[in-house]
């Protein structure tokens, strides 16, 4: 069997909620070397949340072996964050980064889950970012804008937001969070080293095309919403290119009757070895029909580079030093995770597809 090794990956963007939830998903993120916890569900505003998520995150994602997943807490920004709290959460070596989730002024609701009591204007937040840039603080970004009705167009709408900050505080570094469109790919590129993006393999994968596939596809819908084929080859060229776009899973579980229904919730379920086989299929071109010549050389390790290599870089976090192994051969990913002994039922990212490469189970802890 053709085989490849690489260093251990890193997700950058996760949600593991709480809970019976986080009982079922964070052990199949078990895969990775480091994760950073997004903190919207639950909702994470201070250290001393985020330390204590630190330590539930870490509880139920488990070891593996004498190898202990690293859980990197985050904090959601809002109106309320001081300086000082910034201080204090940075305090903590294994704290990295900060949050912020555009909000309308008042509003119940923001541009996705958990995103009330967002970020409404982000000049007022000029004190945080100034504390944030001298703590080494690093500012995630949700990058949609909530004034924009059309959901197709609320990411290229929130650039004027980004660059207003990336312009104002030029030692602060960024991550503007699942780039989904051509002109955020092409600000990224063109931005200066310390602006960084992640790309989730959905909008590597997939277009607004199949939203509507044989019908109406509910767990394909997240925010930002998938994008025009254009979009995709300019994320999927970043990805390829870029040193400081890397992948980012997003992983954002629901329970199946909380996206099977009108009004259903926004977000996709991704496990580790769904993202990481997804991922090696696309940049070693086994789906593609390509054939593995002297290149694969080269598409592993800009694959590497993509999933183990840049976001440490920019995060200052060490690369994993052990490696996994993928292999390829077809692989069935589950139609489902969890649904038995009190667990919610998930249904992941490419349900039932064949995918041609697989991690090597041992690998996988
Ligand atoms: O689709 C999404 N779901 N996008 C987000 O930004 C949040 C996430 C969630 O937490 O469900
Ligand atoms: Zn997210």
């Amino acid at each position: 069997l053709q085989q490849i090794t690489i260093r251990r990956p890193c997700d950058p963007h996760v949600h593991f909620r709480f809970g019976l939830m986080l009982a079922l998903v964070a052990p199949l993120h078990r895969l990775f070397h480091w994760s950073l916890a997004m903190p919207n569900v639950p909702e994470i505003r201070d250290a001393d949340g985020a330390l204590d998520y630190r330590l539930q995150v870490e509880r139920a994602i488990g070891t593996d072996g004498d190898r202990a997943p690293i859980i990197v807490p985050t904090i959601k920004l809002t109106h309320a964050t001081t300086p000082r709290m910034i201080a204090r959460f940075a305090g903590d070596h294994y704290v990295k980064a900060a949050k912020l989730y555009p909000c309308k002024k008042g509003a119940a609701a923001g541009v996705t889950t958990g995103s009330h009591n967002g970020i409404h204007d982000v000049t007022l937040l000029t004190d945080v970012f100034k504390a944030m840039q001298s703590a080494g603080v690093i500012l995630c970004i949700h990058a949609e804008d909530p004034d924009t009705a059309d959901p197709w167009l609320r990411e290229e709408a929130y650039l004027p937001q980004v660059e207003w900050i990336t312009s104002h505080f030029p030692g602060l570094r960024v991550v503007i969070e699942h780039i989904s469109t051509a002109v955020m790919a092409r600000f990224v590129e063109d931005a200066h080293a310390n602006v960084a993006a992640t790309i989730t393999p959905h909008h590597l994968r997939w277009t607004r095309a199949d939203l509507y596939d044989g019908g109406a596809r509910p767990h394909r819908w997240c925010c930002p919403v998938l994008k025009t084929v254009e979009d995709r080859a300019a994320v999927r060229r970043a990805a390829w290119y870029c040193e400081r776009v890397f992948f980012g899973s997003d992983s954002a579980p629901h329970a199946i009757e909380a996206k099977e229904k009108d009004g259903g919730a926004a977000g996709i379920f991704a496990p580790a070895e769904i993202t990481m086989a997804a991922e090696a299929g696309r940049f070693l071109g086994g789906e593609a029909g390509l054939t593995f010549g002297p290149d694969l050389a080269v598409y592993r390790a800009h694959f590497e580079q993509f999933v183990s290599l840049r976001a440490p870089a920019f995060y200052g976090l060490a690369p994993a030093e052990d490696t996994i192994v993928l292999e390829r051969t077809d692989w069935r990913v589950p139609s489902s995770y969890g649904g038995h002994d009190g667990l919610p039922t998930v249904v992941p990212f490419l349900a039932g597809e064949t995918l041609w490469w697989r991690v090597v189970p041992d690998a996988a802890g």
